[in-house]
């Protein structure tokens, strides 16, 4: 794509609405069955006690607000609610509702607010789509992953496409707005059936699609596998091949990548997420959450225990269940204002990089990456952005800025 027409799209996307709210993630550490390839934090367990799990979460609510001020007679603004896992859609209705409504009680919620359900596409989990909805999630991204029940099979996954053809229908049916993962580069996968596959999914999706490649993870069963040589993965070459692929197909389509692995008609990007890469505040609850808050003019980087029950333990002994909580330097922030940044197809903005962090890039360093095509400027020179080039070494790229930042 040339210059112009990613500054048009960038114009069409900046629309989004809420982005530069705050925003509030909540973890669900649940799942049926742990699929061969992930390493989220999710575990296997068929009975938990959902009204301790929403106490715990109230807590630690209650927690981070006293730990930015307190309670005062304004409440605080939200503009996105995730509630993401594990599988969150294996929660009661009734217990979504229970915590939006004592979220509700401590934030004031903006009148565009994205609340998203990560969901996992199975007949029994799409059957309280329409009671989900009623209690005010009005987005959700359904884990679909393939489009063939041999591909559902390897993946590990407990659903066939039938059924995930029937929750698409039915997640667009109940929530104002929703999306699918789809996972590519799979164990056999030739590039020419992932271009029919996707098409597919573009004719299904509505306005969002999340379109991943598949990576190896430490400690998975892939892994294993894929150390025994038994994964038949494409090589480097041919995953660009199947990255610039996925990109120009859903271009011709309307969807346009705003982020490496976020594609998405105009205005209908997710905005929580737009806020994890546009490095703004967010607070995150739940088992292994990550949240970045503002405290005194500080920002602090919390991690909650991964294990849901020793973070189970510490709340109910101390009222939340973190176990680091630490202040920034600027240069940290520098850094993860950088790698988030880039993945976006708009790129970082410079200014807010020098009012955040104090800090900015050498103008010679970025000459030199626009030089060797890794990095653009936008036309009007204050967003710096991967090129189609950049964006496959990226985290040189960002090596490379990071050791050229100086004090502003
Ligand atoms: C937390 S999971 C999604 C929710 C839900 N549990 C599900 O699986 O349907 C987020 C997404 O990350 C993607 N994902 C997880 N592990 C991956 C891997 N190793 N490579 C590529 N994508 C992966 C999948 O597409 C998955 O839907
Ligand atoms: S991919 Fe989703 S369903 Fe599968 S183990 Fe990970 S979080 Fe659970």
């Amino acid at each position: 794509m040339n210059k112009i027409g990613k500054d048009a799209i960038n114009q069409a996307h900046n629309n989004a609405g809420n982005d530069h709210l705050p925003g509030l993630y909540v973890h669900w550490p649940y799942c049926v069955s742990k699929c061969p390839y992930c390493d989220f934090n999710s575990h296997v367990r068929q009975v938990f006690d959902e009204r301790q799990y929403v106490e715990a979460i109230c807590s630690e609510i209650d927690y981070l607000i006293s730990l930015q001020g307190g309670r005062t007679d304004s409440k605080p603004l939200l503009g996105s609610i995730f509630f993401g896992g594990g599988t969150p859609s294996l929660m009661q209705p009734q217990t979504v509702g229970a915590l939006l409504d004592f979220i509700r009680s401590r934030f004031s919620l903006a009148l565009d607010v994205e609340i998203t359900l990560e969901a996992n596409p199975s007949s029994v989990e799409a059957a309280r789509f329409a009671a989900l909805g009623e209690v005010g999630i009005n987005r959700v991204s359904l884990g679909v992953q393939a489009l063939h029940d041999e591909a559902l099979k390897v993946l590990g996954r407990a659903h066939g496409v039938e059924e995930a053809l029937a929750a698409i229908a039915i997640a667009q049916q109940s929530f104002a707005r929703s999306s699918f993962d789809l996972i590519y580069g799979r164990h056999g996968q030739q590039l020419a059936q992932w271009r029919e596959e996707l098409k597919r999914g573009i004719d299904l999706s509505n306005g969002h699609l999340s379109l991943y490649q598949l990576t190896i993870e430490e400690g998975t069963q892939y892994k294993n596998l894929y150390d025994r040589g038994e994964l038949n993965l494409p090589s480097d070459d041919r995953s660009v091949r199947f990255f610039e692929e996925t990109r120009k197909i859903c271009d011709a389509a309307g969807l346009y990548a705003y982020e490496i692995s976020n594609y998405a008609a105009p205005g209908q990007q997710s905005r929580h997420n737009l806020v994890y890469w546009r490095y703004g505040t967010y607070m995150g609850v739940g088992p292994g959450a990550h949240g970045r808050i503002e405290q005194g003019g500080n920002r602090l980087a919390t991690a909650a225990i991964r294990s849901p029950k020793r973070w189970m333990g510490q709340v109910l002994e101390l009222g939340h269940g973190f176990e680091s909580m630490d202040k920034l330097s600027r240069g940290e922030m520098a850094d993860e204002t950088l790698l988030m940044g880039l993945r976006l197809t708009q790129g970082i903005d410079l200014a807010s990089l020098r009012t955040l962090c104090g800090l900015g890039v050498r103008p010679q360093k970025i000459d030199e990456l626009v030089s060797a095509g890794l990095c653009e400027m936008s036309a009007n020179d204050e967003f710096l952005r991967a090129s189609d080039r950049g964006i496959c070494v990226l985290n040189q790229i960002v090596g490379q800025l990071s050791s050229a930042l100086e004090p502003v």
